[in-house]
């Protein structure tokens, strides 16, 4: 029974009775009426507390609800989350429909990419998945070029910093944006626009003012959305650098497609093969797809946050960098090419690194279409949303061993147990490893990451000495549920041929 009918209850009793001495009744009555008046405003203000602490520190409680296996809830400004981390749980999540719990709806609430991304239909037509299932096929042959446009953007990023020593001072957060900007670039949309400084400056900036649009959105009434956007993201100036560069090189690929063999590789190449002819404005659809993909490969939670956490790793913990630079060396062929997908320390390298520092600590986002119940009855209104608690999960002593403690080791296939090799690679997907989500909807590009990563981190190993040029500077801040890179962190670079 609620406090409050216990109190209406007794107030019709003791108001009503003549028989009771009616000072004590009134002191009962005021005291139940004190109790309740308290403890509606002590569910109000803890209510408000965890709001502005989902805000603002997010993650630290997520970490203190966490128990293994049991679900959670916290109440956000927007809406109250459902965490749920038992295996059984995870898959259901990861096998429900959209028409259920929307991954979708989720993206569409918090990106609004109407007002943001110009209006792009997120994932129309499943076209991601299938163009970067054909884009994954591609590797081997971009692998070389991926190779050079990498170190050249780390020689950029280090002349950017002259100094009398051979250690340079880099931005981590910069050195990791732009190098991944450039690779991504030739990837997607060309090599000569891999090179061309504006169209990378255009395409750091455009993720970045997604982001804060967003977030600015978040708390602006409907009507404003488009005015607030157009101001926050300074007139779309970023998306519309890179559209008006991109629609008549799309144009010209198209006039030419049936006219030449040698083709690009890119993922151009493969949405003109795969988007649906007839559909009105198709050339400028067709680009807003490749900035929505732009977008999900580069936001915050993607390669460029994964990369700045595995440079700081590999300054934290050095004797990595020459067990790694040995790896690398003993898998370069008769003829000089490095064997990228036989790197077992860097992948679990890479894997370690990735549970201990993900930037986005809660995963498999959905959006219930309507009330849900999952098989063992626990409950998500409609419109609540329903995630898994990553971070705290990946932390977890009866899942990881030591989980506070680096290991780059654990793992390698040898070092796991039989019911765990299974999922012993960086882009396995596994219900206690959720960075990647689960089941249909896991990340497609999860392979595409790791690959170029791996590219990126090979050439950093094979010809820089890297280290923190202060130890106890700050890497993360916190907002809602993401650990942002702090971003005047830096670490010190030097060229290993300067050493000697
Ligand atoms: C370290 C880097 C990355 C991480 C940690 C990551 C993580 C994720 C996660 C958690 C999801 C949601 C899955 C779910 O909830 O079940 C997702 C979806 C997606 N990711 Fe990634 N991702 C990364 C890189 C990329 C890249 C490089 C691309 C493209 C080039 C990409 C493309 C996508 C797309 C298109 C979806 C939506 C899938 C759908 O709607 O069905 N991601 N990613």
């Amino acid at each position: 029974m609620s406090n409050a009918t216990l109190i209406a209850r007794f107030s019709e009793q003791t108001i009503s009775s003549d028989s009771g001495n009616p000072t004590v009744s009134r002191t009962i009555l005021f005291t139940l009426l004190g109790t309740l008046f308290t403890s509606i405003t002590f569910n109000w203000v803890s209510q408000w507390l965890e709001r502005g602490r989902w805000l603002f520190n997010g993650p630290q409680l997520l970490a203190e609800k966490y128990k293994n296996g049991i679900p959670f809830t916290i109440k956000t400004p927007e809406r109250m989350y459902t965490l749920v981390s038992s295996p059984e749980h995870i898959k259901e999540l990861g096998i429900a429909s959209e028409s259920k719990l929307s991954l979708l709806a989720t993206a569409e609430e918090v990106f609004q990419p109407h007002h943001t991304m110009n209006g792009v239909e997120l994932n129309r037509l499943g076209l991601q998945h299938r163009i970067l299932r054909s884009l994954t096929s591609n590797f081997p042959r971009m692998q070389d070029t991926l190779g050079s446009l990498a170190r050249e953007s780390l020689t950029n990023e280090l002349n950017k910093f002259p100094s009398n020593s051979c250690w340079k001072s880099v931005s981590i957060w910069d050195l990791a944006q732009n190098v991944i900007a450039t690779t991504n670039t030739y990837t997607f949309y060309s090599e000569d626009l891999s090179r061309d400084s504006e169209f990378i400056k255009a395409a750091v900036q455009y993720p970045q003012d997604v982001f804060i649009a967003s977030e600015v959105l978040r708390c602006t009434p409907s009507f404003l959305a488009p005015l607030v956007a157009w101001i926050v993201t300074g007139g779309h100036k970023a998306s519309k650098h890179l559209i008006d560069g991109l629609i008549p090189m799309v144009k010209e690929r198209i006039e030419t497609f049936s006219k030449t063999s040698q083709r690009p590789r890119d993922y151009i190449e493969h949405i003109i093969h795969l988007y649906p002819e007839g559909i009105a404005n198709r050339v400028p659809n067709m680009v807003r797809q490749t900035l929505a993909l732009w977008f999900a490969g580069v936001h915050q939670p993607a390669i460029s946050q994964t990369l700045f956490h595995a440079l700081v790793d590999l300054c934290k913990y050095p004797e990595y960098q020459k067990a790694l630079y040995e790896e690398i060396q003993s898998n370069i062929n008769d003829y000089g090419s490095l064997q990228i997908n036989k790197l077992p320390l860097l992948d679990s390298f890479l894997k370690e690194s990735a549970r201990l520092t993900t930037s986005e600590t809660i995963s498999l986002r959905r959006k219930a279409m309507n009330d849900y119940a999952f098989q063992d009855g626990t409950k998500v209104a409609k419109d609540d949303w329903v995630c898994v608690p990553q971070r705290a999960l990946m932390r977890d002593p009866t899942i990881y061993p030591n989980p506070e403690s680096f290991n780059g080791y654990r793992f390698l296939e040898q070092q796991l147990e039989s019911s765990t090799k299974r999922a012993a690679k960086f882009t396995d997907l596994d219900p206690a490893y959720p960075i990647w989500g689960l089941g249909k909807q896991a990340c497609p590009g999860r392979f595409y990451a790791a690959f170029i990563l791996k590219i990126v981190l090979t050439e950093i190993i094979t010809n820089y000495d890297v280290r923190l040029r202060n130890p106890n500077e700050r890497r993360t801040f916190s907002w809602r549920s993401s650990m942002l890179p702090w971003p005047t962190s830096r670490i010190e670079m030097r060229m290993k041929e300067e050493a000697n």
